[in-house]
């Protein structure tokens, strides 16, 4: 694993640079393979994010009818609620960029979530050529690059502190009911998003500096900091952060 640690000295400059890095991992996804496999996170953090790829000079830097959408992780509601992380990629990047519709596959909130999270995993396995078996970090069979968020808690995607589908390596996608939001999720497992090429933790606001510092730098708990199971085994994690965000790190412990 390759691990880098950005710090962009406020949240305009972080959304540059992780549309920057979007845009490169696409291209070179493309001329390697013709195609890239992204899965976009939800939350309130990407919205500016997306704002900026539907937008020049992003919009026309690649050939979206190569891209295929996916989500690293979905609320178990409507595609048309406000909470649906589907809606939210629909209005800021989706609704703005010539991603064919055959290429997005999103997470059906709607569904009984244990069977969202099954026929999710179906389809992510023919996306990926990996009809049976654990993921493969082989170009083609893995995700090209892994959009996340940190929780106030340290949980990722959906992958929530002291839940047993961490560990569930056998599963590419699961579903869990958390107390913390009140909600069924559906999300993909760390074993998947680790085989990925890229992954990309996208963190803003001093609000979240405690929780960065602790992942980042405190032991590790993964248990109860599910941020921390993500490190893929052949590819780079990039932990992209504003100043604010960063306040609290290399601070000497309490
Ligand atoms: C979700 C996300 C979740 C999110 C974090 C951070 O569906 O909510 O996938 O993991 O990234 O909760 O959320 P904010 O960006 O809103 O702080």
């Amino acid at each position: 694993m390759v691990f880098e640690l950005e710090v962009l000295p406020d949240e305009s400059l972080l959304v540059d640079a992780a549309a920057h890095r979007f845009v490169a991992v696409a291209n070179t996804a493309i001329e390697a393979r013709g195609a890239f496999i992204v899965a976009l996170s939800g939350g309130s953090t990407p919205r500016s994010l997306y704002a900026q790829l539907a937008a020049e000079p992003c919009v026309s830097s690649l050939d979206w009818s190569r891209v295929h959408i996916l989500w690293g992780d979905e609320r178990c509601v409507p595609p048309d609620h406000v909470s649906s992380n589907y809606r939210m990629a629909r209005e800021t990047l989706l609704d703005h960029v010539p991603v064919p519709e055959a290429n997005v596959h999103r997470i059906r909130g709607e569904d009984d979530p244990v069977e969202a999270a099954l026929a999710y995993e179906r389809v992510l396995r023919a996306e990926l050529l990996t009809p049976i078996g654990p993921p493969r970090a082989a170009p083609g069979s893995r995700i090209d690059l892994v959009l996340l968020g940190l929780g106030h808690d340290g949980h990722t995607a959906s992958l929530f502190p002291g839940k047993a589908s961490l560990h569930d390596n056998a599963r590419w996608v699961v579903a869990d009911h958390v107390h913390a939001v009140p909600m069924w999720r559906v999300t993909l497992t760390a074993s998947v998003m680790n085989a990925a090429a890229e992954v990309v933790f996208l963190v803003s606001g001093d609000a979240k500096a405690a929780i960065v510092r602790t992942v980042l730098e405190g032991p590790r708990r993964p248990q109860e900091l599910p941020a921390q199971l993500i490190a893929p085994t052949a590819g780079r994690v990039t932990w992209f952060l504003d100043a604010p965000a960063a306040t609290e790190l290399g601070r000497d412990p309490d």
